[in-house]
């Protein structure tokens, strides 16, 4: 088994290495002085299994082209088999057509890749459950929601006044499971509204099962982008008579200022994962990132 890695989450790469008892082979990526990247591994891998690594993180674009020249590369170089290790796939929320005359840009990139001459993907936390079934080659599609119920169980040992929240209708799924992990815990969710065009956000109330006696609410989300969701959610939850809010996210994309609008809101703290390496500049005093490594390297053994 050989791993190489794209240039996007080189720490994620190197601890699923560890776990797997290899080091991260070789690999060049040259940025020619207009963009383009040329790419070249640089270890035989002739009727070897495989594992590139890479998310297609901020800037999703330059990410998946490095993704697909690395396929192309590892299968032009002989290789058996070829597992794309993709912890965040970026264009997940772009899964259908929600004004008309929209392309699926998620389809796009799952025919090219698949085009490319990837055997298998292992992803994160998708955006929606049937993302799965667009694809045609296999897909192991893992959670972070167990190592955040150990998170939380380590955090709150009994629990008590605590309600898990997820941001959105679109959420309750997730919001579920983690609630069974976590043995029945109490879950809500908030109506949100978003703009498409503008991407402006109102979350203005709660399914029915909202809790008022709740002193400490725990949203859940699959990831934060811009931050909004979640500053809407906390906002509305210290309305109703939260008294601290946490959040877990599995995807700390993290666009524009939202580092510096999270550490600024009244969010007790904030836990993502590692399936995007968050940058040096986007780091903030609230944060910590669990890591995905173990799970991924368990799925890479079997
Ligand atoms: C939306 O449906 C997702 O689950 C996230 O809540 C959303 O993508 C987060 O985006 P933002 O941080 O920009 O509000």
């Amino acid at each position: 088994m050989k791993v190489f890695s794209g240039s996007s989450n080189k720490p994620l790469s190197e601890k699923i290495a560890k776990q797997l008892g290899v080091s991260v082979s070789p690999c060049e990526i040259y940025i020619f002085p207009d963009g383009e990247r040329r790419i070249r591994i640089e270890e035989n891998v002739v009727d070897e299994d495989v594992i590139i690594v890479q998310t297609t993180s901020p800037v999703p674009d330059t990410h998946i082209m490095e993704l697909f020249f690395l396929v192309d590369a590892a299968k032009r170089s002989g290789a058996k088999s070829i597992t794309a290790v993709v912890p965040y796939l970026g264009y997940q929320r772009q899964d259908h057509v929600f004004r008309e005359g929209e392309a699926v840009s998620l389809d796009v990139v799952i025919k090219t890749l698949e085009a490319s001459g990837v055997d298998r993907i292992i992803t994160f936390d998708l955006h929606s459950i049937k993302i799965p079934e667009l694809f045609k080659i296999p897909i192991v599609h893992l959670s972070a929601l167990s190592i955040f119920a150990q998170k939380i169980k380590e955090l709150f040992p009994d629990y008590k006044d605590s309600i898990l929240i997820s941001p959105d209708m679109g959420g309750i799924r997730r919001i579920k499971i983690i609630s069974e992990l976590l043995d029945g815990m109490p879950f809500a969710s908030i109506e949100k509204n978003r703009d498409l065009a503008t991407g402006d956000i109102s979350s203005n109330k709660f399914d029915s099962v909202f809790q008022k006696e709740a002193k400490r609410a725990i949203i859940v989300d699959d990831m934060i982008s811009t931050g909004r969701t979640i500053v809407a959610a906390c906002d509305l939850l210290l309305q109703n008579g939260v008294e601290e809010v946490l959040v877990f996210a599995t995807h700390p994309v993290f666009s524009n200022s939202a580092s510096k609008i999270l550490q600024e809101s009244k969010v007790a703290k904030v836990f993502v994962t590692d399936t995007i390496d968050v940058q040096q500049d986007k780091v903030f005093e609230k944060l910590e990132v669990l890591s995905v490594a173990q799970e991924i390297a368990g799925k890479l053994k079997n």
